[in-house]
C-alpha cells in the first residue's frame, strides 16, 4: 500500500494523506539554520545546535505523536469553524491534502468548505531564518471573511534544560513585541549571557497577537482546540515566565476566486556582546530589521525560493544517472544524494528518532557521511576534515562525538571506541581523490589534548594508534566498541540504566576485533595511496606491509571455516563462530574484511559470501547477526540487550548492506549485488509501505529481522550511515563510477539483465559523459577485459574516450572545463 508517489520531475514526494504510519519528515536549511518538518508541520527549527541553539519546542514521544511545529489555523468567521491547513494540529477531515516534500523545503495543501490554502515552508540559503507562505484561496461563489493564526512555541535554547529545569525556566521567559504586534521577539536569557534572540514576524497588519502559551490555548486546553482560535480573537498576551510563544491573527476578507499571500518568518539574530540594548532592556534590532523588512516581501520570498532551488539543483548536478530501474535512478539522482546531503549537515543530531540532544556530530559517522557527500560539496567536506581531526588526541584516538556550535569533544562520552580513527583515513581518502587538493595534507591540525601535526600526520596516527593496541592473535583490540556500538567486550554491566558505551570496567587487553582488522587493511591501503601518490614510498611500503600482516592474521586467527569470525572476547573465546549457540555469523566482518581485500581472489571471499547468502539474507534485506541473541550476554554488552530481530541484535542493519553489495560486486557478481541493494532500497519498497512504515525516500538505519514480530518494519529514518554506504555502493561498485587518485574508473559491475546505463558526471570541473552498453555484436570494438581492483577480471572489455580507445579503465584526466564522451563496452 502507497501513501503517496515520486514526483521525478519537480523531485518531489508528494504524500496523500496525512495520517501516514509515522510523520514523514524532511528537512529545512542548508547552511547553518535547520529544521525538521513532517507532512503535517510538526518539528522544530535551530541555529547550528540542535541542542545549544533550539528556537523552537517538540515534543518526542508525544500522544499524539509529532506535536509542536510550525502551526497554522484557519477560522471561517462567518460560521466559527475552525481547522489546520497541514491537518495538525486541529486535525479536522480536509477535503483535499497533499504534501510536496522537496530538496530542503516542503509544501503543505490542503482545502476544506471551499477554502483552499497552501503553506510553503524553506530556508533561503545563507539566511538563519525560516520562511512560511501563506497563500488562502477563496473557491466559493460568494466571499469569505477568514481569520488566520499562526503558532509556534519557543525553546528555552538549550533544548535538554528546556525539557528538565522546569522550576527555574517557568520564571526565565520573556518577550518583546513590536508596537503594530507583527514582530514577537523571543529573548529568554538574553538579559544575562546570551546574545542571540529568536523572532517571528508577519507581513500583514495583525488583528492581534499572543506571547503567552495559556493565553493562547486557554486553561487545561491543547493545540488542537485554542482558545484564541475558537473565539477569533488573539489574547494580546505578553509573556512573563511560564512558556513564550508567538501567534499572530490576520484578517482575510476574500472575494470570491481571490487568493491572499501572507508571510511569516521565524528566524535566529544576534547581536555584538556589547551592543546588544538600544535602551535598558530593550533589544537593539537595528541589524535584524533590515533582514526582516526583506523577507517579508513576497517577491523577496519568490526569490529566496528560487535560489534555494538553484543551489540544490546544482548541488546533484555532480551525478545523474539512466538506468533501466526507476527505483535506482530515484535514489541515486536525487533522494539518497540527498539524504546524503542531510546526514553531512546534521550528523545524528536531529530527527524522528534522534532527539537533538544525544549525540551530537559522531566522529565515526561524520567520516562515514563524507563518503556519500564529498562529490556534493567538497568546500564543506574539507573544513569538516579539519573539525573532526581536530578531536583527534595525540595518541590518534579520538572524541566519540562533538558538538557542533563549539567543536568541541564531547566528555560525556569520551574515547576509546577503537575503529574511530581508521574512519578518518577513509574519509580524507574520499576528499583527496575527488579532488585532488593534496594540500590538506600538510595542513597543520590541532589534537585536543595540546599539540599538533599536519594532517598527514594525523592519519599516520590514525594507523598507528591500531597497531599500538594489537591483542594475542595480533588483532585489532576492540575497546569500548568498534561500529557495532553495542558490541561491549569490555563491559561487564548488571546495572540498569548503565551506559554500555561508557562503561569499560573489565578490560584485559584480549577482546579484539576482526572488523577493526579489515578496516585496518582497507584503511591503511588507502593511506599506502595517498602516501605513494605524494612522494612517501617509504611510509605506502610500510603501511602496505601491515596490511599484509594484518591479513595474515586474520586468515589464521579470524576465519571460522566458512566465513570470518566476529571477535574474541574478554576470555578470549570466539565471538561470530559456528562453535557458538547463538551469534554465529556476524554480516561486519563478511563486508569489511572483503573491502579491505582480504580473502579475495583465492576462495575466502567467495565462501564468506556464500555464508552471508545462505545464513544471513532475507527479502527485506540482509540481517546482521544469526542466530540473535536470546538472552543477555554479559560478556557480550548492550547488543544481547535488544529483542531478537531488532536494532543490533539481527535486525537488517541497513548500514552494513552495502559493505556486501560492494563485495559481490568486488567479486565480480552483479546480479547478487544489485539483489541486496533492491532488497533494502526505500523506493522500491515503496508499495509495502504499510509493512515498511518509514518515508519510502529515505533509507531508515534497520528494518526489522526475520526473528522479529515486525519483519520488514524500518525504523531510524534519515540519519544513518547508511546513506552515504549505499550511494557508494551503487554509484561506485554497481556502476562503477569511481573517483580515484589518477582519475576516473568507470569499472561497472551490472545486473545481467541490464543493457547499460548513462550518466554525467562532474569531477574536478570536467564533465564526464557516460554511456555503457553490452557487447551485443561482434563487430563492436572489443578487446580483452581490463585488469581490475583485486583479482577478479573486470566485465570491461572496451573504453572509449572521445572516441579514441584507452588501456584499463581509468579515464585520464582533462583540463577543466572540458566535456567528455565516455563509452564503456562491458561483456
Ligand atoms: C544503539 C546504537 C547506537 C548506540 C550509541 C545503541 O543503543 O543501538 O545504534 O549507536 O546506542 O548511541
Ligand atoms: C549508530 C551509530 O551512529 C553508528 O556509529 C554505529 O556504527 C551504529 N549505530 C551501529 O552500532
Amino acid at each position: 500500500m502507497r501513501y503517496g508517489h515520486f514526483d521525478d520531475e519537480r523531485r518531489e514526494y508528494v504524500i496523500t494523506r496525512p495520517d501516514t504510519p509515522v510523520p514523514w519528515i524532511n528537512y529545512l536549511g542548508t547552511d547553518e539554520f535547520f529544521g525538521i518538518i513532517s507532512n503535517t508541520a510538526g518539528g522544530y527549527s535551530a541555529y547550528r545546535d540542535a541542542r545549544l541553539r533550539r528556537l523552537t519546542r517538540y515534543r518526542y514521544n508525544n500522544v499524539p505523536p509529532d506535536y509542536g511545529g510550525r502551526y497554522l489555523y484557519l477560522r471561517d468567521d462567518a460560521t466559527g469553524e475552525y481547522w489546520s491547513p497541514t491537518w495538525q494540529p486541529v486535525r479536522r477531515d480536509l477535503d483535499a491534502y497533499e504534501c510536496r516534500h522537496g530538496l530542503s523545503y516542503t509544501a503543505i495543501s490542503s482545502s476544506l468548505g471551499g477554502i483552499s490554502a497552501q503553506a510553503l515552508y524553506f530556508v533561503p540559503p545563507g539566511q538563519t531564518l525560516e520562511v512560511w507562505r501563506l497563500r488562502v484561496t477563496n473557491e466559493r461563489p460568494e466571499a469569505a471573511e477568514i481569520s488566520a493564526f499562526s503558532f509556534v512555541e519557543f525553546a528555552l535554547w538549550d533544548a535538554q534544560d528546556d525539557a528538565t529545569n522546569f522550576q527555574r525556566n517557568y520564571s526565565t521567559g520573556e518577550v518583546e513585541v513590536d508596537a503594530a504586534g507583527g514582530v514577537i521577539y523571543h529573548k529568554t536569557e538574553y538579559r544575562e549571557r546570551r546574545n542571540h534572540f529568536a523572532y517571528f514576524a508577519c507581513s500583514e497588519p495583525v488583528a492581534g497577537f499572543d506571547t503567552q502559551r495559556e493565553a493562547f490555548l486557554g486553561a487545561y486546553r491543547g493545540f488542537d482546540a485554542p482558545l484564541a482560535v475558537q473565539r477569533g480573537a488573539s489574547g494580546d498576551s505578553v509573556a512573563h515566565g511560564w512558556s513564550p510563544v508567538g501567534s499572530h491573527h490576520v484578517r482575510l476578507t476574500l472575494a470570491p476566486g481571490q487568493t491572499r499571500e501572507v508571510v511569516f518568518l521565524l528566524g535566529y539574530s544576534e547581536n555584538p556582546r556589547d551592543d546588544k540594548f538600544s535602551a535598558p532592556g530593550v533589544i537593539n534590532k537595528s541589524r535584524v530589521q533590515p533582514v526582516i523588512d526583506h523577507w517579508l516581501d513576497p517577491a523577496a520570498v519568490e526569490a529566496g525560493f528560487a535560489a534555494l532551488q538553484a543551489v540544490t539543483g546544482d548541488v546533484l548536478g555532480a551525478l545523474q544517472v539512466d538506468t533501466p530501474d526507476v527505483d535506482t535512478n530515484r535514489m541515486v539522482n536525487v533522494w539518497n544524494a540527498y539524504q546524503c546531503l542531510v546526514t553531512f549537515n546534521m550528523s545524528r543530531s536531529m530527527s524522528s528518532y534522534e532527539s537533538g540532544i544525544g549525540r551530537g556530530m559522531g566522529f565515526r559517522d561524520s567520516c562515514q557521511d563524507l563518503l556519500g557527500s564529498v562529490q556534493l560539496d567538497p568546500a564543506r567536506a574539507r573544513d569538516r576534515i579539519r573539525d573532526l581531526a581536530a578531536t583527534q588526541f595525540a595518541s590518534g584516538g579520538a572524541f566519540h562525538q562533538y558538538q557542533p556550535l563549539t567543536k568541541t569533544g564531547n566528555d560525556a562520552i569520551g574515547s576509546g571506541f577503537n575503529d574511530d580513527p581508521l574512519w578518518l583515513v577513509l574519509g580524507v581518502a574520499a576528499y583527496l581523490k575527488e579532488t585532488g587538493d593534496a594540500t590538506i595534507l600538510n595542513e597543520q591540525v590541532p589534537f585536543s589534548d595540546g599539540g599538533q601535526a599536519t594532517l598527514y600526520g594525523h592519519l599516520q596516527r590514525s594507523l598507528r594508534y591500531t597497531l599500538d593496541r594489537l591483542g594475542p592473535h595480533g588483532l585489532p583490540l576492540i575497546g569500548r566498541a568498534d561500529w557495532n556500538d553495542c558490541l561491549n567486550l569490555n563491559c561487564f554491566s548488571e546495572t540498569p540504566g548503565e551506559s554500555f558505551q561508557t562503561t569499560e570496567n573489565l578490560s584485559g587487553g584480549v577482546a579484539e576485533s576482526i572488523f577493526i582488522a579489515g578496516l585496518f587493511t582497507l584503511a591503511a591501503r588507502e593511506f599506502a595511496d595517498i602516501a605513494y601518490h605524494c612522494g612517501r614510498p617509504a611510509d605506502a611500503n610500510s603501511f602496505r606491509a601491515d596490511a599484509e600482516k594484518m591479513t595474515g592474521n586474520v586468515i589464521e586467527h579470524g576465519w571460522d571455516g566458512d566465513w570470518f569470525l566476529r571477535a574474541y572476547d574478554h576470555y578470549g573465546n570466539p565471538v561470530g563462530s559456528a562453535a557458538n549457540a547463538e551469534g554465529q555469523v556476524f554480516i561486519e566482518p563478511q563486508g569489511m574484511c572483503i573491502m579491505g581485500g582480504i580473502g579475495v581472489g583465492n576462495g575466502v571471499a567467495t565462501r564468506a559470501l556464500a555464508s552471508v547468502r545462505e545464513r544471513l539474507a532475507t527479502p527485506h534485506g540482509i540481517m546482521l547477526v544469526q542466530p540473535p541473541f536470546s538472552e543477555y550476554h554479559v560478556e557480550l554488552g548492550e547488543i544481547s540487550s535488544y529483542p531478537p530481530g531488532y536494532k543490533e541484535n539481527g535486525s537488517v542493519f541497513c548500514h552494513t548492506n552495502p559493505w556486501v553489495m560492494i563485495a559481490e560486486a568486488m567479486a565480480g557478481h552483479g546480479d547478487a549485488a544489485f539483489d541486496y541493494y533492491q532488497r533494502i532500497n526505500p523506493a522500491a519498497r515503496e508499495a509495502i509501505s504499510e509493512v515498511h512504515r518509514c518515508e519510502p525516500y529515505v533509507y531508515a538505519q534497520m528494518i526489522a529481522g526475520a526473528d522479529a514480530a515486525t519483519h520488514g518494519e524500518a525504523k531510524n529514518s534519515w540519519l544513518t550511515g547508511t546513506a552515504a554506504w549505499n550511494f557508494v555502493a551503487i554509484t561506485q561498485w554497481i556502476l562503477g563510477i569511481r573517483p580515484e587518485l589518477d582519475g576516473l574508473r568507470v569499472d561497472p559491475v551490472l545486473p545481467s539483465a541490464w543493457p547499460g546505463y548513462s550518466a554525467t558526471r562532474r569531477f574536478r570541473g570536467v564533465t564526464y559523459q557516460i554511456a555503457v552498453r553490452r557487447r551485443d555484436a561482434p563487430a563492436e570494438p572489443a578487446g580483452q577485459p581490463a585488469a581490475s581492483h583485486g583479482h577478479v577480471p573486470s566485465q570491461v572489455t572496451g573504453v572509449i574516450v572521445d572516441g579514441q580507445p584507452i588501456e584499463g579503465t581509468v579515464v585520464p584526466f582533462a583540463a577543466p572545463g572540458a566535456t567528455i564522451r565516455v563509452e564503456v563496452i562491458i561483456r
